[in-house]
Formats: structure tokens, sequence, C-alpha cells
């Protein structure tokens, strides 16, 4: 019988709840126990605490992440860190200045100099921290990136993401981070690209990574459009071509100002198939002699195998984490990239955008018209947004010696939105 792996947690609301969920059913078989947690509102989640059982499992509280690392460090084997994203670092650090791995919710960070200085930190832990992108675990994934690194497909082509993900304007108040560039003078960018639907983007670079299974593509050139429709500080809508180094090109449109259903789709395209694959639906394999593959990528509970994976890494069952922080450089790099090479991000045309309450739901979404066209045409053609109507100019072409500009870009875009908001408050 082997001993459960220890576990304190970061935070007790937003997605650090489920992380409490999770932690609670993985004890309840054995795998993880759960030592301490912290929150600085700890006492407004009274009634998640008793739904937990923290007083039968005997888990330590604290109001604060240092007093916890300081009574508990000695017990722990992973620290999970499911904080608003611009806190992630620090709390990183503090971790592993003890020797102790993290479970780093994704995005680790979404600036390039911080992401290299907890690189740099993380080599201070016993192991390596995992980055919670969900789906590098999927045991279908990985399989398909096996066939793809055999060759049996062809040399790869190219690639597309299709997200639209509706997010109503509650998501955005729901705390004091969301859709912001910056706070405090600290890159925050929080983003459909960079936070909801990052999981993607970070799946479309692993599927061109190579040569190794766990490898993901390096950029070597990007242009991007930004734009919003939601009255936030950052962007809702990303449209992104970034060449790789490998010579394909992948094309990204992603937006929460949308209504109706989620979707997304991951493409890939071959030399002699081209692969579709949408999480929790199917598995396609178009082959270009006429055949057909279809499977069902099945019901997967992306936390849950991740906390399990982790486990199994840190017991030397399995040589790796899913996605260490190294690994997750490309996805920082593209998305720092396309808000440089984007420049500012433009308001999608007033006429274009409408506003809906979904009465069920109590909540208020935007739509935009003609977004799915607008998304295909990209996708499909290369047509971006900006010259086919939603008027502005195009993204210069940047590559990584261009991330130099990336500081300045963040803090002009906040300032632009800064002066747009006063100016309209005089207006
Ligand atoms: N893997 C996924 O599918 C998934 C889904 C949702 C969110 N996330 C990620 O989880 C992270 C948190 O997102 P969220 O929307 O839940 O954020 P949030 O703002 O709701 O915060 C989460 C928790 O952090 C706590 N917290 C805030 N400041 C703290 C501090 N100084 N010390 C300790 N705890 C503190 C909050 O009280 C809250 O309990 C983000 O990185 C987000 O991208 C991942």
């Amino acid at each position: 019988m082997t001993q459960p792996i220890r576990i304190g947690i970061v935070g007790m609301g937003g997605f650090a709840g489920s992380h409490h969920n999770t932690v609670a059913r993985l004890e309840e078989r054995g795998i993880v126990r759960l030592v301490c947690a912290c929150d600085p509102r700890r006492a407004a989640f009274g009634a998640e605490q008793q739904a937990w059982r923290f007083g039968p499992r005997n888990v330590g509280v604290f109001d604060d992440y240092r007093p916890m690392l300081e009574a508990c460090h000695g017990d722990l084997d992973y620290v999970v860190i499911p904080t608003p994203i611009q806190l992630h670092a620090e709390m990183h650090d503090a971790i592993t200045f003890l020797g102790i791995p993290a479970y780093v919710e994704k995005p680790p960070t979404l600036d390039y100099v911080e992401l290299g200085r907890m690189i740099a930190a993380d080599s201070r832990a016993r192991r390596s921290s995992l980055v919670g992108f969900n789906y590098i675990v999927e045991k279908s994934r990985l399989a398909l990136k096996e066939r793809l690194l055999s060759g049996e497909f062809g040399a790869i082509r190219g690639g597309t993401l299709s997200a639209l993900w509706p997010r109503p304007s509650s998501y955005f108040t729901r705390n004091g981070w969301s859709g912001r560039l910056v706070i405090d003078g600290q890159v925050v960018l929080d983003s459909c690209f960079g936070n909801a639907i990052s999981h993607f983007v970070h799946n479309m670079l692993f599927w061109a990574g190579a040569p190794g299974l766990y490898s993901w593509a390096q950029v070597a050139a990007v242009r991007a459009e930004l734009y919003r429709a939601h009255a936030i500080e950052g962007a809702d809508t990303f449209f992104v071509e970034a060449d790789l180094a490998t010579g394909c090109t992948l094309r990204f449109a992603l937006s929460h100002a949308c209504a109706g259903a989620s979707t997304s789709s991951e493409t890939v395209i071959c030399e002699k198939a081209v692969l579709r694959y949408a999480v929790g639906g199917q598995i396609e394999i178009a082959w270009k002699d006429g055949r057909t593959e279809r499977t069902a990528s099945g019901p997967f509970d992306g936390l849950e195998e991740n906390h399990i994976e982790y486990c199994r890494y840190l017991r030397g069952e399995i040589p790796r984490p899913a996605t260490t922080l190294e690994d997750s450089r490309p996805f920082v790099v593209l998305n720092d990239l396309a808000h440089v090479s984007s420049g500012t991000i433009v308001a999608i045309p007033a006429q274009l955008v409408s506003h809906e309450r979904d009465e069920k739901e109590q909540k208020d979404y935007v739509s935009v018209s003609g977004l799915a066209k607008a998304v295909d045409n990209f996708l499909s053609r290369g047509v971006w947004p900006g010259e086919a109507g939603w008027r502005r100019d195009k993204g210069d072409v940047v590559t990584p010696s261009d991330l130099g500009r990336f500081h300045g870009t963040v803090r002009a875009m906040a300032a632009a939105n800064k002066a747009a908001a006063r100016a309209g408050a005089a207006g």
C-alpha cells in the first residue's frame, strides 16, 4: 500500500473550489491527502469547508499562503496554485524556495520574462512543477500524437483552432483581474487566448511539436489582430497567425464576444489526412484517399486526470509531468507576440455588436454579427477581419526578436484604454 501524496491548496473559491472537490474525491480513494489550505477570505467559505469535511480530515486552515507554508512545509509533496494569474509567480517562488513542487494552474504567467524567472526558480524544487493545461494527459490525444510522429499522416502542412466560448458580462466583473491588461504595473493580460481557451492554443502547439511526444512547436513569426466587444481593458477576440520554426502555419480564431453554445475545434492538416479533434466529442481522420476514421474522444475529467498523473510522476511511476513550465514557453511567447503584432486592441464596429439577455441564466451576453463568417474566412482563406470590414490596420509581422517591445506595447494598450474611458466620461 503506497502512502497518499500530501497536498496543500492555495485558495478556496473560484477554480480552487474545483480542486478541493477533486482532491476530496481522490482522498477517499487513498491517492492523496489534503494537509492544508488557505484563503484571505477563509470565513466566507465556511459552508464549503464543512462540505469538504475539513474538520474530520484534519486539514490545517490559514489566511495566507506564507504562514501555511511555514507551518506545513515539512508535510507537503506538492502545493496547488489555482489563484489569480498575477499571483502565480510569487506563490510558486515561495513554494519552490522550500524545495516543494507546485501544480500551477494555467496560464503559469502571461509575461515571458516572468516565465523565465519561474523556470529558473523551479530548479530548486525536488521535482518539476506541473502547469495545469487540462488536455495533454488525454489518452486519445497522446495516441493520436504518436501516430502523427510516426509519419502515418505525412508531414504537417498547417493547422487551425476555432473556439467561440460565450462569456457574459458578469464573467468580467467576478473578480478584480478578469479582462485586465495590467494591475499595479504588473502584467495580467487575461483574455480568451491567454486564459480560458489557452488549453487549446497549447494543444495546437503540442500537435505541431516534434521530435518527442512531449514537444511543443517553437514560434518563428506572428501576425495578429486583437479586438474587444465587451467593456474591458483587454481583448476578447483574437485572430492570430503563427509561422512555426518547422515551416508550417497555424491560424487561431478565438472569442468570448458571442452567445449560445460553446464550440471549439482543433484541426491539423497533414499531407495525407486532415485530423479534427473535439474535446469531449469526436476525433475524425479524413484521409485524402476518401476514407474517414471516426472515434469518440470520450468523457474526460481533466482536473482528476491531471492530479492522478502528477501523483504518478511524484511517485516515480512516470518520467515527467504532462506540461512543465519550460513546455509552456511557446504558448507564452505566442500570446505575447500576438499583443506586440496587434499593437492596439480595436473595438469591433458598434453596428455589428448587439446585447443579448439570457433570461434563463439571468445573464447578459454580447454578440457580433458575422463573427462565425469572419472566423471561417480567416481560418480557411486567410482573410483578416480588419481588411474585411472591421476597420483596422494590419498587425505587424513580428518574431521572437521583437519580444523586447512586449512590456511597452501592453503599457500603451492599457494607457489607450484609460484615455478612451476618460474621453467617454467627458463626452
Ligand atoms: N484548468 C482549468 O480548467 C481552469 C478553469 C478555471 C480557472 N482556471 C485557472 O485557475 C486560476 C484561478 O482562476 P479563478 O477564476 O478561479 O480566480 P479567482 O479570482 O476566482 O481566484 C481563485 C481563488 O484564489 C483565491 N485568492 C485570491 N488571492 C489570494 C491570495 N493572496 N492568497 C490565497 N488565495 C487567494 C481567491 O480567494 C479564490 O479562492 C487561474 O489561473 C485560471 O486560469 C483553470
